[in-house]
């Protein structure tokens, strides 16, 4: 640890993208951190960079978290390094084109990169935070899982977990002292669109610093969910609203009547 370190946050996909911007980001406001991705040498690289400009110390664990041996190291590390405080639930990929399109097996990695790793990891902080009291979850998803008519349904319902995932958690991990964040960028300057093969459009490409102080901005004013890119969040207030008036009407005894099911009454 370094001298006036902030807690060591674990950073997923940290090798590029918002991951890396993250790192950037958190080694400037002191924290040391460990950056997990596939590619050792540019994480090494980063992590050189990081500790020499921000005086933070900086650990790596390279590991492909699709590959289940790989991921328990990183889950060990989690569960058992009591100077973790924070997890960045980042590293995820989309894939090209629609359901019908993408080949079964692409689809399988992304669920187990962009759901099960995220589970995982995010149950694995959990329990650790909560044993201690304090932590923080971030949890990268996406404004897909909002608006699943926009695109490949599969990245976006692995996205409309994580947004799940994040509410149900914070319930549970709130009263421990554990904080959680649902993080949902809407379309970023990154390598994802490159690696997936996706086009889009220059005039809604939100560059990824800007992203992610947004993000950490929307951290420090205490948000469960951050929508960079929203410009009104009583929108999305209503939208909640919305929905959480509908919870004292899905469960019920009976069918709802439009359905005409003939219902025998009981003695
Ligand atoms: N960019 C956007 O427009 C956007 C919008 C909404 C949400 N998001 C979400 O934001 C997160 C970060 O995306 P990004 O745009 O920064 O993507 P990116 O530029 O493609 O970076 C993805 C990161 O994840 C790592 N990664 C990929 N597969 C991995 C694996 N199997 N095991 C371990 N690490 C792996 C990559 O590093 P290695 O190749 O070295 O493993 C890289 O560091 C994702 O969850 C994405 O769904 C992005």
């Amino acid at each position: 640890m370094s001298k006036n370190s902030k807690g060591r946050a674990l950073v997923t996909g940290a090798s590029a993208g918002i991951g890396a911007a993250y790192a950037q980001r958190l080694a400037e406001r002191g924290h040391d951190l460990l950056l997990v991705a596939r590619d050792r040498a540019r994480l090494a690289a980063l992590a050189a960079c990081l500790q020499a400009e921000y005086g933070v110390d900086v650990d790596i664990l390279p590991a492909d978290l699709t590959v289940a041996k790989e991921r328990a190291r990183v889950e060990a590390r989690l569960a058992g390094d009591a100077g973790i405080d924070m997890l960045v639930n980042n590293a995820g990929m989309a894939v090209k084109g629609s359901l019908v399109e993408a080949g079964l097996d692409q689809l399988e990695q992304m669920i187990t990169l962009n759901v099960l790793a995220s589970a995982r990891l995010a149950g694995c902080a959990a329990k650790a935070f909560a044993a201690k009291g304090r932590g923080t979850i971030v949890n990268l998803t996406s404004i897909l899982a909002l608006a699943p008519e926009q695109f490949n349904g599969v990245y976006s319902g692995t996205k409309a977990f994580l947004l799940n995932l994040s509410i149900s958690l914070q319930q549970e991990l709130a009263p421990l002292g554990v904080r959680v964040q649902a993080v949902l960028p809407g379309a970023t300057r990154t390598e994802i669109w490159d690696r997936s093969g996706t086009d889009v459009p220059e005039d809604i490409l939100m560059e990824v610093g800007h992203m992610v102080d947004a993000a950490l901005a929307g951290l420090d004013l205490g948000e469960l969910i951050t929508i960079p890119a929203l410009p009104d969040m009583r929108d999305f207030e209503a939208y909640t609203r919305a929905r959480q008036n509908l919870a004292p009407f899905l469960s019920g005894r009976l069918p709802a009547e439009r359905y005409g099911v003939q219902v025998e009454s009981t003695p």
